[in-house]
């Protein structure tokens, strides 16, 4: 942007850089996500339809903190992080919260928390994990497990330094990018949808998927 400067607000975590140095590989980034790139994920949240919303690798919970600050008082936040000390910090800072609930476990271990927890899907799921380090055959498991995890017209956001899973998440009928430069580094954010069924069109809001399948 030519004459214009672009101030990039991080909140500088000395245990995100502690774990990043345990970890390299599992953290994959040695800052946590800027403010912009935490609101602008969030804006892609329809906070007054979501009641179920899960997260992937939330670190240290800077985009868990905007998510609870937004979310309705009957919205459920589950949070898989497989990092225990920020496991431990993140329970520490959602103490007080009900409605946030901590799993210091794989992500991949979703489909087992929502059955015991009887909830039936998730409106949304926020990633941050480094899919592009995972093996072929983890990710494409990982994927499918979150496309079936989401209600009919749910969505699966992600934000990644490269755009490379777009080509194994064909299994969601809707994928849209764009690529975010006030974050160190600039990510993609791509928010894949899944189909409400009917027709296969991806289009409806979720309050009208939702009418329709109370209405079936
Ligand atoms: C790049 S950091 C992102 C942290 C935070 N979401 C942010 O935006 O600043 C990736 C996080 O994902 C966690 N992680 C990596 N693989 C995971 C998995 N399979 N399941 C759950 N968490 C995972 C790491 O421990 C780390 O906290």
């Amino acid at each position: 942007m030519q004459g214009q400067r672009v101030t990039i607000r991080f909140s500088m975590s000395a245990l995100f850089f502690k774990r990043f140095l345990k970890r390299p590989f599992q953290i994959a980034s040695i800052v946590p996500s800027s403010r912009a790139l935490v609101e602008r994920v969030a804006d892609k949240i329809d906070f007054d339809q979501a009641r179920v919303i899960a997260e992937y690798g939330p670190g240290e919970g800077v985009h868990s903190r905007e998510i609870a600050r937004r979310m309705r008082p009957d919205c459920q936040l589950l949070l898989f992080e497989l990092d225990a000390a920020f496991s431990r910090d993140l329970q520490r800072q959602f103490r007080g919260d009900p409605r946030v609930h901590v799993i210091n476990d794989n992500a991949a271990h979703l489909p087992l928390e929502l059955r015991r927890r009887a909830i039936d899907a998730c409106d949304y799921i926020v990633s941050g994990i480094p899919f592009s380090i995972l093996q072929i055959d983890k990710k494409r498991a990982l994927l499918q497990q979150t496309h079936d995890a989401l209600a009919a017209g749910g969505r699966f956001i992600i934000y990644q330094v490269t755009n490379e899973l777009k080509q194994h998440a064909k299994i969601f009928d809707r994928a849209e990018s764009e690529y975010f430069l006030q974050n160190i580094p600039p990510m993609f954010i791509t928010v894949f949808e899944k189909s409400n069924g009917r027709n296969g069109a991806s289009h409806l809001s979720l309050q009208e998927s939702r009418a329709s399948a109370n209405n079936a």
